[in-house]
């Protein structure tokens, strides 16, 4: 048996003890306090130090939690299992393979394995009886094999059928889930009684259906999706029993049980995997919760010759959709400072995969976000990254702290400012910033932004020139930029007659810009795109812009007291005024491109676009939407106004579809922008 340090025995321990903590919490409380995707990645890091350490726990096993004392017990007749779970193609192709294995080693053949896929539906799992036709019994999990007699709350779902269609006995198994919008209507109705809130629909509905009067579960809609028969008596009827776990589904609905809509046949991986893809990028619209796809192998012979595993079956397997949770190690807590001289303090982790990308760094937000959090070095984190968002950790699981962390304090200086390095706290905002937003190294960042696609856009000038330039003192400011001559460039080193030419060219036609992209290029604290393109169209020149009194600006919907202060501070910033006015002469706005002035036949709508457009940029036709005072988002919602879609759309174009947003083409959009 190999040997595990000290170190790998005590967390091991540590870990047996936090999960088991948060079983009971999830199976038994109702009242789960941290996500399905952080517990899994705790059981996971256990599995993983086990297999190191050779002494497998029983605590990963474990198959939901005890019944409770209040209901009568159930003792099931069939084993309740739970599914084991894969979160890549290259794991469910590795099951596949596994599956095959057993079953030539069990002498079963099996040429092809054709599946069904259905929804992994995130509620709870209720167990039904039925003798002779009539409803006798609905059971919870339980710990797999003693559950919870809920029958007189199971009676309350509407679409749980007391009697059957044909008088057989059966045990089949299906969710118990309560959709979105019976949840947020529960919630809302506790909400305005003082009650506690649920905190997720799977909650809410094992909240429901473990209540001991029945009366309560009958007021929250609950809903019922049936998926598999565990035990099947046709009695004096001549129904045959099923063959494939297709066969099971359709039969379970011709009684009358409710079985979702979703599942389909795949003759192969390919079309499991197709599935998945499909669910994956849609489930979130969907009228209830799921967290990813269940894998059957249809045939039920191959079922009984592939059995179970301590655990779980191996004929079935759980593809859960991207986790955008997971739990990791803080390693260092490091303090960046960006172009505005804000001081961010990052968490540098230890590297770890989520929602498909691997995670090393997190952002902590600033003191009071990690005072909040207490988070220290050595801690494991939750954390979390969802889409776009940038990944950061949501809490600390205390059990797993190292003996001898501190506290995390927050320095008075730090060297990534330049200069003496101090820093202070921004008036009104839980942020640091430089005390000196002149020094060499806030100057170098900002000029790198300033020059940089989503602000001036100066072609082919990036970090590495700028550095050059700065290095050989030809600027300083932004404006001595657009001073710069062909000569100056060919004095940079490696710089040949082409390239200082392509390099003046450039900043020329730079000079050409809009009142947006200058108020961004100009790294005022807050002030990104969407807040440029806000306050110019209220402000619609420069002067305009430096002149703006904070409550007007404070008034522009979109940009409040936090940006409106933020800008005030750069009008009254002397240094930051004499660059500017240093900067205007070499600039020109040509007209109608920007301002309030331009057409506004947009205003409140919201757009989307996915595909390429073919006759201009997905950034021009953007402009094209904003300038006339439209918006633009990265998502379809109810509330989008139009999806347009260029060749080769994402899944954007369905999601319009399903939720009734006009779709236009390019040319239906170039028309409504005309
Ligand atoms: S099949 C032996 N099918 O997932 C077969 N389970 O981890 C075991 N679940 O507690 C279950 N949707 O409550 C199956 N379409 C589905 C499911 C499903 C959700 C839940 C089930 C179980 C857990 C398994």
């Amino acid at each position: 048996m190999p040997t595990s340090s000290a170190a790998s025995q005590k967390r091991l321990a540590q870990l047996r003890t936090l999960i088991a903590y948060h079983q009971k919490k999830y199976h038994e409380e109702d009242a789960p306090e941290i996500s399905d995707e952080a517990y899994d990645a705790l059981v996971r890091e256990l599995t993983q130090l086990e297999g190191a350490a050779g002494s497998p726990s029983k605590v990963a096993e474990r198959v939901g939690g005890a019944a409770s004392e209040a209901f009568s017990k159930v003792r099931h007749v069939v084993r309740q299992w739970s599914l084991d779970n894969v979160f890549s193609d290259e794991e469910l192709e590795a099951w596949e393979e596994r599956t095959r294995r057993f079953l030539e080693k069990a002498g079963v053949a099996a040429p092809s394995l054709a599946y069904v896929a259905e929804h992994k539906l995130d509620g709870l799992k209720l167990v039904i009886e039925y003798q002779g036709g009539v409803l006798v019994r609905a059971a919870t999990r339980g710990d797999g094999e003693v559950g919870e007699d809920v029958t007189h709350t199971a009676r309350t779902i509407a679409t749980l059928p007391k009697k059957l269609k044909q008088p057989v006995s059966l045990i089949c198994v299906g969710e118990v889930m309560m959709f979105k919008k019976d949840f947020e209507k529960l919630n809302r109705e506790r909400a305005a009684t003082e009650e506690s809130l649920f905190a997720n629909p799977r909650n809410a509905a094992a909240g429901s259906l473990r209540q001991l009067d029945p009366k309560v579960a009958a007021a929250r809609s609950l809903s019922l999706y049936v998926y598999d028969l565990e035990s099947f008596d046709p009695l004096g009827t001549n129904i045959k029993e099923p063959e494939s776990q297709w066969q099971e589904l359709a039969l379970l609905r011709k009684l009358g049980l409710p079985t979702s809509p979703y599942p389909e046949r795949c003759s192969d991986l390919s079309e499991v995997k197709e599935f998945y893809c499909r669910w994956c990028a849609d489930h979130e619209t969907l009228p209830f919760g799921l967290d990813g796809v269940v894998v059957k192998v249809d045939d039920l012979t191959l079922q009984t010759a592939l059995g179970y595993t301590a655990r779980a079956p191996r004929f079935g397997v759980a593809y859960k959709f991207p986790a955008v949770e997971s739990t990791t190690v803080v390693e260092a807590i490091e303090l960046q400072v960006g172009r505005t001289g804000v001081v961010t303090p990052v968490a540098h982790l230890r590297p770890v995969l989520i929602d498909g990308s691997t995670v090393a760094r997190a952002t902590l937000h600033n003191e009071d976000q990690i005072k909040r959090l207490d988070v220290r070095v050595g801690d494991t984190v939750i954390l979390r990254k969802a889409g776009d968002i940038i990944p950061e950790v949501v809490s600390v699981l205390l059990p797993l702290r190292p003996e001898k962390t501190k506290p995390y304090r927050f320095p008075s200086t730090i060297a990534a400012c330049g200069g003496d390095g101090r820093i202070e706290r921004i008036p009104g905002e839980a942020a640091y910033r430089c005390v000196s937003l002149n020094s060499e190294v806030l100057r170098r960042e900002r000029l790198y932004y300033a020059v940089s696609k989503g602000a001036l856009n100066i072609d082919g000038i990036g970090p590495r020139i700028i550095d050059a330039l700065l290095d050989q003192k030809l600027v300083s400011t932004l404006a001595d930029l657009f001073a710069l001559t062909k000569e100056d460039f060919l004095s940079l080193p490696g710089f040949k007659d082409k390239a200082a030419e392509n390099a003046v060219a450039a900043i020329a036609a730079a000079r050409t810009t809009t009142l947006p992209r200058l108020l961004i290029a100009l790294s005022i604290n807050h002030v990104g795109e969407e807040t440029a393109r806000l306050i110019t169209t209220h402000f619609p020149t420069m002067e305009a812009v430096r002149s703006a009194s904070e409550a007007a600006l404070a008034a522009v919907n979109g940009v409040g007291p936090t940006i409106a202060a933020s800008v005030v501070a750069w009008q009254k910033n002397k240094e930051a005024q004499r660059e500017l006015r240093a900067l205007l002469p070499y600039l020109q706005f040509p007209e109608g491109r920007v301002t309030a002035s331009a057409k506004t036949t947009l205003a409140g709508t919201t757009f989307v676009f996915t595909g390429t457009l073919s006759s201009l940029s997905r950034d021009d036709a953007k402009e094209l939407v904003r300038t006339r005072g439209g918006a633009v988002t990265a998502s379809v919602s109810p509330k989008t106004s139009y999806v347009v879609v260029g060749s080769d759309p994402g899944t954007k174009a369905a999601d319009a579809a399903r939720l009734g947003v006009k779709v236009l083409s390019e040319n239906e959009f170039l028309a409504l922008v005309a």
